[in-house]
C-alpha cells in the first residue's frame, strides 16, 4: 500500500482544496444529518463538510494512518475511521457520499461507484472529484523515467494508479443507459462537468514537488534513498522541458480534474 506524507501534500493545499470547494459549492443539499469524507487524507475535504454542515454527523475514512493522525490532532473529537475504500459499506444510509481526490486510487469503477450510490438515503447525494490528466506530462513523465532508469526491475508494475474513466463511461454506470447494474433505478439526477486549472508553480522543481505528495509516491516508496534522489533529478530535469518558463520565472502547470454529483 502506498504510504503518505501529510506535510508534502499540503505543501500545496490551496490548489488541492479548491476542487473540493468547488464540488462542495454543487452539493444540492440543505441539511444532510449523514455524511461521509471518503478518502478523507489529513481532514482538509472533511473540514470543508464540517464549515457547510455543522450539525450533520460527519465522518472521515481514509487507509492512511499517517494522513488520520493529522486529521485526528486537528479534530480529536471528529470521527475518523481507517478503512478501505473499496471494501467500505456504511452501517445506515448517507445522506451524502464525498470524496475529493481520492476514488483514482481505485480499480473497477463501474463496481464500485454503484455500490457507494446505494449506500444513499433518498434524496441524497455522491460527490466527486478526480485528477483526469493521467496523460499529463508530468503523468508521463513519471511511468517513462520510471520504465527507463537503473530501477526498472524494482518499479514494474509499480504504477497503482487507475486513470478515471471518460466522463460518458460515469454517465453510463451511473444512469439507467448503463442497463447492467443495480443502480438504474437508484439515481435522479446527474451533473458531471470537468475543469483544467493552470497552476501557477514558482519553478519546475515545484511541479516535482507537487507530484511528490501524489502520485510519486508508490514509487519513491520502493527506492533507496540514493535511488530517489537519482530518480528526482532526473525527473526534474525532464519537466523542464514539458513545462517552460514563463518571462516571470514561474511556471504553468495545468491540471484536468472531472466532477461528478449524482442524487438519488
Ligand atoms: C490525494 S489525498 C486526498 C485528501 C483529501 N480528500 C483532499 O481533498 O485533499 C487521497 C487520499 O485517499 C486515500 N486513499 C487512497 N486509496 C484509498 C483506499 N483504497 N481506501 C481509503 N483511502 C484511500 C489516501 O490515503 C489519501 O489520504
Amino acid at each position: 500500500m502506498t504510504t503518505w506524507d501529510p506535510t508534502q501534500y499540503l505543501k500545496f493545499s490551496d490548489y488541492r482544496t479548491r476542487p473540493a470547494m468547488e464540488l462542495l459549492a454543487r452539493i444540492p443539499l440543505d441539511s444532510p444529518k449523514r455524511a461521509v469524507d471518503l478518502g478523507c487524507g489529513p481532514g482538509n475535504s472533511t473540514e470543508l463538510l464540517a464549515q457547510r454542515w455543522p450539525d450533520a454527523f460527519i465522518r472521515g475514512v481514509d487507509n492512511s494512518k499517517d494522513m488520520l493522525d493529522v486529521a485526528r490532532r486537528a479534530h480529536p473529537d471528529w470521527i475518523w475511521e481507517e478503512s478501505d475504500i473499496a471494501s467500505w459499506i456504511s452501517d445506515e444510509p448517507q445522506d451524502l457520499i464525498f470524496s475529493n481526490a481520492a476514488l483514482h486510487w481505485l480499480p473497477l469503477h463501474e463496481i464500485l461507484l454503484p455500490r457507494l450510490a446505494q449506500q444513499l438515503s433518498k434524496g441524497g447525494v455522491l460527490a466527486i472529484q478526480m485528477p483526469r490528466n493521467f496523460q499529463a506530462p508530468a503523468h508521463r513523465l513519471v511511468r517513462q523515467i520510471a520504465e527507463d532508469g537503473p530501477w526498472q526491475g524494482i518499479l514494474a508494475g509499480v504504477a497503482e494508479w487507475h486513470p478515471p474513466l471518460e466522463p460518458a463511461e460515469y454517465y453510463d454506470i451511473l444512469s439507467s443507459a448503463g442497463g447492467a447494474i443495480d443502480t438504474i433505478d437508484t439515481i435522479d439526477t446527474i451533473d458531471i462537468w470537468e475543469t483544467e486549472y493552470v497552476q501557477i508553480m514558482d519553478s519546475t522543481a515545484a511541479i516535482a514537488e507537487w507530484i511528490k505528495g501524489s502520485t510519486l509516491r508508490p514509487f519513491l516508496d520502493k527506492l533507496s534513498d540514493a535511488q530517489q534522489h537519482q530518480f528526482l533529478a532526473r525527473y526534474t530535469e525532464v519537466l523542464q522541458f514539458a513545462y517552460p518558463l514563463q518571462p516571470d520565472g514561474r511556471v504553468l502547470f495545468p491540471f484536468k480534474r472531472i466532477f461528478i454529483v449524482a442524487q438519488r
